[in-house]
């Protein structure tokens, strides 16, 4: 059996509805979880929703509403995204759920007990926002460094003695040179905790929708100690489950370049106090803009993710985000860039392949695998590549590149598209029928290929396309694609890509 997987998302604040910036992290979450279903990994992928906090609480009085029915209206938002996404993750955690309360208290109680909690009084600029405290130097033009709104606040808090972690986290990122990853990311937050750490404050007593403190109702946790929790909560901390055991120190977590510091930094301190285990890797991506345009609530320029799964389907969706961008560098999305992929890369390059080798299959020898015939050395060289290309898809996926492994996988398909153009079997139908079914045979081979390749980036169309291949559901694993058996019968092809769409006709922003 091989190694456990284990990847989460952020879980996503209930106070603003779901946009791509949300389906993008969990999309390549997806990706990443299914790829490593295919090879046989036992995989846990969890998403979820981060329903405590100040933020959270005046959103809900905002609305008139209790805070817990908000909750339960929003987090419903996110669940949609995941079905509509088709995210395979096995669970959805929500803060406000008995399980991840308890998992919070447990955690803090395991710092308190090696005495890593300590109470005190806190003043500083907080910015709302971004439910976090800045330095006066640290203000710029007034306000927090990511533009927040800010206010000088002094309130009675428990600390968590970060300070004392500045040498242990160095120790910690030299041992574990992947821990961090993009580099880039990974010198950014060395330098941050280089230069100094201050001791957190970890707890709130102006507001009460939070986490309680153990034993000090009258505080509730700062929002990211509960947060972070999520990923142990969802292996059945604090019981010593299997699940704990086996799939923690293999968590790699997926997050956004703006809250790296928070996973980089508080949460291997969190940990090491708690005296638990560290995850594996921090991966932070980078951020989408619309239109060369910040996405912001305020500009009115968010993009709604369903909206584009109507016009493009939800694989194209999948595709695009992954494809148009290196994950880790920033993106800018627009309508336009979407169909002119849709068209370019799915309807014509892989969708034309398809098309015009299983219904000329069809039309030709009835839908049936052809026969092998007698292989040329470019045969095998192609059938040889398909099989060679997982390599490149593990070197990649390893490294997080989801963009590699499809800009890899389009590589064997345009060789596809070049190999149907020089051998021509409709010409080789009349000159060479023996020659035509060998030709085919190669590329129902391939085609095997390309299906496993292409489904954990678009599950619906490759399960469409090896549906047609006939390929057995227990089949579809890297290790298992058994050869191919001529004579077999085939599907009736069906076209995967039947949309396309005209971009002037499209208003993205809601
Ligand atoms: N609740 C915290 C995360 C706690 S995890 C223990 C949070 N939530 S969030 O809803 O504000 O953001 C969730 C994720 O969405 C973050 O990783 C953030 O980077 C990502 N994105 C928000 N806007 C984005 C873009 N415009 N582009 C790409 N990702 C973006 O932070």
């Amino acid at each position: 059996m091989s190694r456990p997987y284990y990847v989460t998302t952020p879980i996503y604040y209930v106070n603003d509805k779901p946009h791509i910036g949300h389906a993008y992290t969990s999309i390549a979450a997806d990706v990443m979880a299914r790829f490593h279903s295919l090879e046989k990994c036992p995989v846990t992928f969890i998403t979820g929703t981060d329903e405590h906090g100040q933020k959270v609480a005046k959103a809900a009085q905002q609305k008139g509403m209790d805070p817990k029915a908000f909750c339960d209206e929003v987090s419903q938002s996110f669940v949609a995204l995941s079905h509509a996404m088709h995210l395979s993750n096995n669970d959805f955690i929500r803060t406000t759920q008995p399980r991840h309360v308890k998992a919070a208290q447990a955690l803090w109680q395991r710092m308190v007990d090696r005495g890593h909690i300590y109470k005190g009084s806190y003043a500083g600029w907080y910015a709302l926002r971004d439910e976090a405290y800045y330095t006066e130097d640290e203000l710029v033009d007034g306000k927090a460094p990511t533009g927040a709104e800010v206010e000088w606040l002094v309130e009675e808090s428990y600390f968590f003695d970060l300070s004392k972690w500045q040498e242990p986290l160095l120790a910690f990122y030299e041992k574990n040179p992947s821990f961090i990853m993009p580099k880039e990311r990974r010198n950014e937050v060395l330098s941050f905790v280089k230069s100094g750490l201050r001791d957190l404050s970890v707890s709130r007593s102006t507001f009460s929708w939070g986490v309680p403190v153990p034993g000090d109702e009258a505080h509730v946790m700062y929002v990211w100690v509960d947060a972070l929790t999520n990923y142990l909560t969802a292996l059945g901390f604090p019981d010593n489950t299997p699940a704990l055991e086996s799939f923690w120190p293999q968590a790699i977590h997926l997050v956004g370049k703006d809250i790296l510091r928070f996973h980089a930094v508080y949460w291997p301190a969190f940990l090491m106090a708690a005296d638990l285990p560290l995850p594996k890797q921090v991966f932070a991506h980078g951020w989408w803009t619309v239109d060369g345009q910040k996405m912001s609530k305020s500009l009115k320029n968010t993009v709604d993710p369903m909206m584009l799964a109507d016009r493009v389907g939800v694989d194209g969706l999948r595709y695009f985000l992954l494809r148009e961008t290196s994950f880790g560098q920033d993106g800018n999305f627009s309508m336009k860039n979407l169909v002119e992929r849709y068209n370019a890369d799915l309807a014509n390059t892989l969708g034309n392949l398809c098309q015009r080798v299983l219904s000329f299959i069809h039309k030709t020898l009835g839908p049936r695998v052809p026969q092998q015939g007698v292989m040329t050395p470019e045969d095998h060289a192609l059938c040889q590549g398909a099989r060679d290309l997982v390599k490149d898809q593990r070197k990649h996926a390893e490294t997080l590149a989801p963009h590699k492994m499809l800009e890899s996988l389009w590589g064997l398909i345009s060789a596809c598209n070049r190999y149907v153009d020089t051998q021509a079997p409709w010409a080789l139908k009349k000159t060479d029928p023996q020659r035509m079914e060998t030709v085919l045979f190669v590329l129902v081979d391939v085609l095997r290929y390309i299906g496993l390749y292409g489904w954990p980036f678009m599950p619906q169309t490759f399960d469409k396309l090896l549906d047609m291949l006939h390929v057995p559901r227990a089949q579809r694993f890297f290790e298992a694609l058994p050869p191919l058996v001529p004579g077999q019968d085939l599907g009736t092809p069906e076209p995967l890509f039947p949309r396309l769409v005209d971009p002037e006709q499209d208003d993205v922003k809601g």
